[in-house]
Parts: structure tokens; sequence; C-alpha cells
């Protein structure tokens, strides 16, 4: 159930997909004809996710290499699933690896890239065959898609083949270089050379969409729609060797997670997904309709990067990378009403999606830190709204992405480059020694110090509760300052009623309000040092208020 105030969430249900559909799938890899072996094995659920390219092929959307991708025994038969450009297929099927009669078990029209067909033997085969690459060339586009094309050709993408230190390395005629950088090299219809295929030079729309003549010549054919596929293997088809690592980087971030895995409550596709949710944010940006069973995808390439853009932002951004507004979104908010593209990039999300200390459901959300960062939320003595960004908030310009998002040049295959895309501070503090001679020493002190006092908030919380809480709270133990469902200092445990939160002081609501901002920032003060204290601060004066008055 989602909660009735907006900044709540309800942990119930979420998870983290734990990827074991795939365990008694052995795959053969072989160019056109593969096949693929099961165990028959009971009780893998039917998904009735959107096949989603689940590999990284060098050049983008595979041009024709089709693979079987899954393999799962539902009640009703076995659902086969494979990846590969738009078009047609068709499934086969074997008995076992001596019997070379392959039967089809679908017509030649299987576009949809997974198909259920019944389960008759324990240990089939199975392989699929598909399309052939038509390549046309973006200029055929034109006619139809004339505004993609027409940014497109100005990305940094369209020059990928003319750019002067590609040229310059020799990469315009090393086959090793050309898959990365022009359309469909080495395959039929593909990129050649330069003077027999000059239109497909660069990276073009068919990289990222697929082999596209055979659309451009029928459009009305549902059947050859290109794939517009958010999946971050599109991009790491390409972004992903020692020079650029980004798609490995990013595959071990947590934004590589779907965390929002139920949607189904009412609400949580749009309230969650808009930061949760990497295909749910793009609808919401684009105004087309909401994905239904393929919200479950995390914070893609394309959920930052609008690869369709310009450069006038950096990078092909979608917002820019720093900003100083403050700024949040309610859960509950309208996204269309609220969107605000001048807010940086890490923001967007990174934001108190609504919290306050007047709601007694459950703590501030855990994405808090642009607001920790400008120093805008949270409760003060003053009773002012509170605006106070530290010199991390000002002084760095790339604010998120400076700390974030250090980045590291390529040296060797042993030692490649860094991309940020780990999105993780770690113990990379190159950036601070601009202004601090040991930022190691530095960071352990203070996280020590903001962990602490945030541990001596908590036991004066606790000794009110014992000492000074209405007797009617006293069944609550120590947790009776608590919000109803408890926050993340005391997981898993419920405080004091909703009807019965308004017996708990102002003041002490204020002060876990604070807490556990300071708390569920992440940063142990590093992002905002002064104001995390503040904040504290104001806390431990009103429970000392309510222990002594
Ligand atoms: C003659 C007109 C025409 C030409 C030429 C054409 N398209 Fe399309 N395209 C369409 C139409 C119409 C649709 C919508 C089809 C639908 O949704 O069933 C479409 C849909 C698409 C989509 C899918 C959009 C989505 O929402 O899923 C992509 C991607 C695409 N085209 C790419 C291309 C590329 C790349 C080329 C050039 C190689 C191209 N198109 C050439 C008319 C055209
Ligand atoms: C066919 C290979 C290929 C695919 C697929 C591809 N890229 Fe690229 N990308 C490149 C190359 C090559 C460059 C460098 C172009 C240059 O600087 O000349 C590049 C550059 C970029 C840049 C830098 C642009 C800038 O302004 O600094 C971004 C951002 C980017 N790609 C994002 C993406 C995203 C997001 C996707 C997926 C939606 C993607 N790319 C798919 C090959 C690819
Ligand atoms: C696996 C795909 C892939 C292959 C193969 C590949 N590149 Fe690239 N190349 C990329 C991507 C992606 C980028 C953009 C990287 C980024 O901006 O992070 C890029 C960027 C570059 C750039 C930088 C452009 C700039 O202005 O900074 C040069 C130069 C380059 N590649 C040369 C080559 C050469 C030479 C080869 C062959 C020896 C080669 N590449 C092979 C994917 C590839
Ligand atoms: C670097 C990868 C990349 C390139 C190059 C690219 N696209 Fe796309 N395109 C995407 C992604 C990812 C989506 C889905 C995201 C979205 O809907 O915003 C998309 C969506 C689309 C759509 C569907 C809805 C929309 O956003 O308009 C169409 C049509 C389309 N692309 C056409 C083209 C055409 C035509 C070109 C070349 C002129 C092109 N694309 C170049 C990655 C790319
Ligand atoms: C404003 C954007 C935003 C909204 C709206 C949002 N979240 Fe989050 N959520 C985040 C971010 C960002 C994090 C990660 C913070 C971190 O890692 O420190 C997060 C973390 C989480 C976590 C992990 C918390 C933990 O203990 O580490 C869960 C579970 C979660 N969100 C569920 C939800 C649910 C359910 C909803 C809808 C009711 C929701 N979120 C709405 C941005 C949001
Ligand atoms: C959470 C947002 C986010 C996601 C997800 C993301 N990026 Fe980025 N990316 C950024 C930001 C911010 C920058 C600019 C970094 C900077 O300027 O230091 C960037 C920079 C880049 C660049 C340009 C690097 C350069 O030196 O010019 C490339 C290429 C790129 N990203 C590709 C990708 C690819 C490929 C993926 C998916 C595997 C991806 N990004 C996912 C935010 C994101
Ligand atoms: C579209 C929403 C969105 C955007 C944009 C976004 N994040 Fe996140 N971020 C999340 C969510 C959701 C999580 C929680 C993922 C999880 O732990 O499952 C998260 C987690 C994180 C984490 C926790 C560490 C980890 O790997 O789990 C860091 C650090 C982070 N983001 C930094 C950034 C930075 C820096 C940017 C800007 C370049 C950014 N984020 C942009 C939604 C977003
Ligand atoms: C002064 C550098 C700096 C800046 C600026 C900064 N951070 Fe951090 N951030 C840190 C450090 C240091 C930590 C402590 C944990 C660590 O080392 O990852 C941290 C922790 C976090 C965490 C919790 C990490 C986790 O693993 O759960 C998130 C999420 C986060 N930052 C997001 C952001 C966002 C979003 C912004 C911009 C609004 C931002 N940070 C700005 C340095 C910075
Ligand atoms: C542009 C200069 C600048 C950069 C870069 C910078 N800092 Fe700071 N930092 C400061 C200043 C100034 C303060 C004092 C607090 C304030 O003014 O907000 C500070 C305070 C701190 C504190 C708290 C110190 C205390 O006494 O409690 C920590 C921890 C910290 N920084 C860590 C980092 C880390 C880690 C990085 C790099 C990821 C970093 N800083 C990058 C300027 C910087």
């Amino acid at each position: 159930m989602l909660p009735s105030f907006n900044p709540c969430v309800d942990p119930e249900g979420i998870g983290k997909t734990d990827g074991t559909a795939l365990a008694v799938v052995h795959l053969r890899a072989a160019p056109l004809l593969l096949a693929v072996t099961i165990a028959l094995m009971a009780g893998f659920p039917a998904s009735a996710q959107k096949v989603h390219l689940s590999r990284t092929v060098p050049g983008g959307m595979p041009g024709e290499t089709n693979f079987i991708t899954a393999i799962t025994l539902l009640t009703n038969g076995v659902q086969v699933t494979w990846d590969g450009p738009p078009g047609y297929y068709r499934l086969y099927e074997s008995p076992s690896t001596n019997d070379p009669a392959w039967r089809a078990l679908t017509r030649h029209n299987d576009w949809l890239r997974t198909a259920t067909v019944p389960a008759r033997y324990s240990n089939a085969f199975f392989q699929v065959t598909g399309p052939t690459a038509r390549y046309a060339g973006s200029e055929t586009c034109a006619g139809c898609h004339a505004p993609v094309l027409k940014t497109q050709i100005h990305t940094l993408h369209a020059s990928a083949f003319t750019n002067a230190l590609f040229a310059a390395d020799g990469g315009q005629t090393n086959a090793s270089c050309l898959a990365c950088h022009t359309v469909g090299f080495d395959l039929p219809t593909g990129f050649v050379t330069e003077s027999q295929t000059p239109h497909l030079t660069g990276v073009q729309c068919e990289n990222c969409h697929g082999p596209a003549a055979q659309h451009a010549a029928n459009p009305g054919d549902p059947l050859v729609v290109p794939r517009a596929e958010l999946a971050a293997q599109v991009c790491g088809g390409c972004h992903n060797d020692p020079r650029h690592p980004t798609f490995d980087e990013w595959s071990a971030s947590g934004h590589a997670l779907p965390v929002v895995e139920d949607m189904n409550p009412a609400g949580r596709i749009k309230n969650c997904g808009r930061c949760h949710s990497g295909s749910v944010r793009v609808s919401l940006l684009d105004k087309t309709p909401l994905p239904k069973g393929d919200a479950d995808m995390g914070i893609v390439c394309a959920t930052c990067h609008n690869p369709h853009q310009t450069n006038s932002n950096p990078a092909q951004l979608r917002n820019p990378i720093a900003s100083t507004e403050d700024y949040f979104m309610p859960t509950n908010g309208v996204f269309a009403k609220l969107y605000n593209p001048d807010i940086g990039i890490c923001a967007q999300c990174h934001n108190h999606a609504g919290a306050s200390w007047t709601n007694n459901a459950c703590e501030p959300h855990h994405s808090l830190q642009y607001n920790m960062l400008l120093g805008s939320v949270g409760e003060l003595a003053s009773g002012l709204p509170p605006y106070q960004p530290g010199t991390h908030a000002l002084s760095i310009t790339n604010q998120c992405v400076g700390c974030h998002m250090q980045t590291t040049p390529f040296t060797s295959q042993a030692q490649p480059a860094v991309t940020g895309h780990s999105f993780a501070v770690g113990t990379n503090y190159t950036l601070c020694l601009k202004c601090h001679s040991e930022p190691a020493l530095l960071v352990t002190f203070a996280t020590n110090d903001i962990a602490s006092q945030v541990q001596a908030l908590e036991s004066i919380l606790d000794y009110w509760a014992a000492n000074n809480a209405p007797t009617s709270l006293a069944k609550y133990g120590s947790l009776a300052w608590e919000y109803t469902t408890a926050g993340s200092l005391n997981p898993g445990r419920l405080g004091p009623a909703a009807s019965e939160q308004a017996q708990i002081p102002e003041n002490i609501r204020k002060a876990r309000f604070n807490l556990y901002l300071v708390q569920n920032d992440g940063s142990f003060g590093v992002h905002n040092p002064y104001y995390a204290i503040t904040l504290l601060n104001a806390a431990a004066e009103w429970v000392y208020g309510e222990i002594t008055p």
C-alpha cells in the first residue's frame, strides 16, 4: 500500500531483482543459428516484461546476430526469448543433439522476440532465424523524422568518423575501429569504406535503432518498426573498452539496479518511478504513456543523456550539471507541472521529495542530498526556511559530479581509464586536494565526528522517551520519539501509532526530523559540514528543552 502522506516510502514489496531466472540456460554461440538446451525445471514465473536488449554487441543495436537470451518453463509451456534487430523471426526446436530434424514452432512473423510454445521434451534444443541486416543511412530518415535528424547530425556521434583525432589515428581505415565509428560495419549493406559507403560514416540512427531500410521503405509495416530501446546495453555496445569503460562502471553502480521492483501498488509507477525507473522517467519527460510491464528498469544512460540532443549541454545531458536554486519534487506532485529542466541532473532525483517535520508516518527519504548540499531542508531554531549552501555547493563548479564522477585518463590496458560512471567518491580524493591537504584523514575525522553526534542525539531522544515522554506512550519504551514506521536507526520497528503521534511534543518531532536528515543524507556531513552540525545542534537544544523544561 502506498503511504498516504507524500514523502513516505513503503519498503514492503520493494526489492532488488535477484536475476536467477536464467540459471539453467546453456548458450552455444554461433552467429545466426543458435542452439540452446534446457533441463526442464519447475517454477519460474511468467513475465510480462517487454524484451530489452540484454547484451552488448559492438556497434550498438545488433545488426543481425540473433541469440537466445532466456528459456523459462511456464505452467503452459516453455517461454523462449531472443534478441536482435527488429524484424521477422522464426523459432525452431529439436528433441536432442543427435536429432537433426529442426521443427518450426512459430510462423515466420515472430517479431516480439519471445514465444511461448508447448513443453514437449525434457532436454530440447531451440534455435531462431531472423532478419538480414538492411541499412539505409540517416538521410533516408529525413523525410519522416526530420526533427530528430536535424539535431542528431550536430552531435559528436554524427562526426565520430570525421573526428580529426580519429582520422589522425588511422581509424578511418582500421577495421578494428570501425564497428563503433560507423554504421553496420562488416554486415550486409553496412559500412565498407568511406568512398563506397559515404552515407554510413559516424554513429547514426541505425546504430541505436538497428537496420531500418525495410522500415523506411514501408513505414506502415508494424513488424519492422525499429526498436526505440532504452537499455544501457545499446550504448554499452560501444561505450565499453579500457579507454572508456563507461558501461562496466555504470553496471556496477546503484543506478543499474531497478529499486522499485514491484510497481503494482497504484501510484508507484509514477510516484516512485520518476526517480527509480529509467523508463518511467523518460516517459514522463517525453509525455508518452507510462510503461506498464516495463517500469522495472534502472537509471540507464538515456535517462541522463538525450541521444537526439545536440551538445549545447555538455555530454548531451538532459539537465545542467550544477544549480543553486532550491528544489524538490513532492512524491505525489504532478510531474509535468513541477519539472524544472534548469535544476542539476543529479538533483532531479536526489532531492528531499517533500519531506517535512510534520509528517509523522516515516522518516525523510534517503534522496535528500541536493537539499543538504544547499542547506535548504531542516528545521532551524530561527524558524526561518533554511538556505545555507556551504563551500562544497558553491566552489566546486560541478557540485555532485565534481566529487562523485572524478575521472582518470587511460594509461594502459592494465590501468584503464575511469569515466566516473560508478558515481562513487570511493577513495579518489584528487579533486579535494585543491582545497584540503589530507582529505582522506579529514573525511575519517568528520564522518566519525558526525556519526558520534548522531548517536549522542539519538541517546538523548531515547532518554527523553524513557523519562519524559507522556505515560500513554510508555509502551513504546525508547521508541516513543519515533515515527509510526520507525526510521533507519531502528529498522523494522514501530513507533507510536498515527493517532498517538500528536502526543509527541513538536520540538521532539522537529529534532527527530533533523536527526534523520543528517543520517539519511549518507555523507556524514561531508555535503555541507557546518550545516549538518547546525541541524544537529538545533535538534539537541530542543530535546534538552523537553528533558528539563
Ligand atoms: C516514410 C516515412 C518514414 C521513414 C522514411 C522512416 N520512418 Fe521511422 N517511422 C515512421 C512512422 C510512421 C513511424 C511510427 C510507426 C508506428 O508506431 O507503428 C516510425 C517509427 C520509427 C521508430 C520507432 C518509434 C517508437 O516510438 O517506437 C524509429 C526508431 C524510427 N521510426 C526510426 C527510423 C529510422 C532510423 C529511419 C531511417 C533509416 C526511419 N525511421 C525512416 C515513418 C518513417
Ligand atoms: C556505434 C557506437 C556508439 C553507440 C551505439 C553509442 N555511442 Fe556514444 N559515442 C560513440 C563515439 C565513437 C563517440 C565519440 C564521438 C567523437 O567524439 O567523435 C561517442 C560520444 C558520446 C558522448 C559524448 C558527447 C559529448 O558531447 O561529449 C555521449 C554523451 C554519448 N556518446 C552517449 C551515448 C549514449 C547515451 C548512447 C546510447 C543511447 C550512445 N552514446 C551510443 C559511439 C557510440
Ligand atoms: C568498442 C567500440 C569502439 C571501438 C572498437 C573504437 N572506438 Fe573510438 N570511441 C568509442 C567511444 C564510445 C568513444 C567516445 C568515448 C567517450 O567520450 O567516453 C570513442 C572515442 C574515440 C576518440 C576520441 C574522440 C575525441 O575527440 O576525444 C578517438 C580518437 C577514437 N575513439 C579513436 C579510435 C580508434 C583509432 C580506434 C581503433 C583503433 C577506435 N577508436 C576504436 C568507441 C570505440
Ligand atoms: C545514440 C543513440 C541514438 C541515436 C544515434 C538515435 N537515437 Fe532515436 N532514440 C534513442 C533512444 C535511446 C530512444 C528512446 C528514448 C526516448 O524515447 O527518448 C530513441 C527514440 C527514438 C524515437 C521514438 C520517439 C522519440 O523520442 O522521438 C524515434 C522516432 C527515433 N528515436 C528516431 C531516430 C532517428 C531518425 C535517428 C537518426 C536521425 C535517431 N533516432 C538517432 C537513441 C538514439
Ligand atoms: C525524488 C526522487 C525519489 C522519489 C520520488 C522516490 N525515491 Fe526512493 N530513493 C531515491 C534516491 C535518490 C535513493 C538513493 C539514496 C541513497 O542511495 O542514499 C532512494 C532510495 C530508496 C530506497 C532505499 C532506501 C535505503 O534504505 O537505502 C527505497 C527502498 C526507496 N527509495 C523506495 C522508494 C519508493 C517506494 C518510493 C515511492 C513511494 C520512492 N522511493 C520515491 C529517490 C526517490
Ligand atoms: C545519473 C546520470 C548519468 C547516467 C545514468 C549516465 N551518465 Fe554519462 N554522464 C553523466 C554526466 C553528469 C556526465 C558529465 C561528466 C563531466 O562533465 O565530468 C556524463 C558524461 C558522459 C560522457 C562524456 C564523457 C566525456 O569525457 O565527454 C559519455 C560518453 C557518457 N557520459 C556516456 C554514458 C553512457 C554510455 C552511459 C550508460 C552506460 C551513461 N553515460 C550513463 C551522467 C550520467
Ligand atoms: C533518475 C533519477 C536519478 C538521477 C538523475 C541520479 N540518481 Fe543517483 N540514485 C538514484 C536512485 C534511485 C538511487 C538508488 C539506487 C539503489 O541503491 O538501488 C541512486 C543512488 C545513488 C548513489 C548511491 C550509491 C550507489 O551506487 O547506490 C549515488 C552516490 C548517486 N546516486 C549519485 C548520483 C549522482 C552523482 C548523480 C548525478 C550525476 C545522480 N546520482 C543522478 C536516482 C538518480
Ligand atoms: C565535496 C564533495 C561532494 C559533493 C559536492 C557531493 N558529494 Fe555526495 N558524498 C561525498 C562523500 C565524501 C560521501 C561519503 C560516502 C562516500 O565516500 O561515498 C558522499 C555520500 C553521498 C551519498 C551516499 C553514498 C552511498 O553510498 O549511499 C549519496 C547518495 C551522494 N553522496 C549523492 C550526492 C549528490 C546527489 C550530490 C549533489 C547534490 C553530492 N553527493 C555532492 C562527497 C560529495
Ligand atoms: C573548492 C574547495 C574545496 C574542495 C574542492 C573540497 N572542499 Fe571540503 N571543504 C572546503 C571548505 C572551505 C570547508 C569548510 C566548510 C565550508 O566552508 O563549508 C570544507 C569542509 C570539508 C569537510 C569538513 C571538515 C571539518 O572540519 O568538519 C570535509 C570532511 C571535507 N571538506 C571533505 C572534502 C572532500 C572529501 C572533498 C573532495 C571529494 C572536498 N572536501 C573538496 C573546501 C573544499
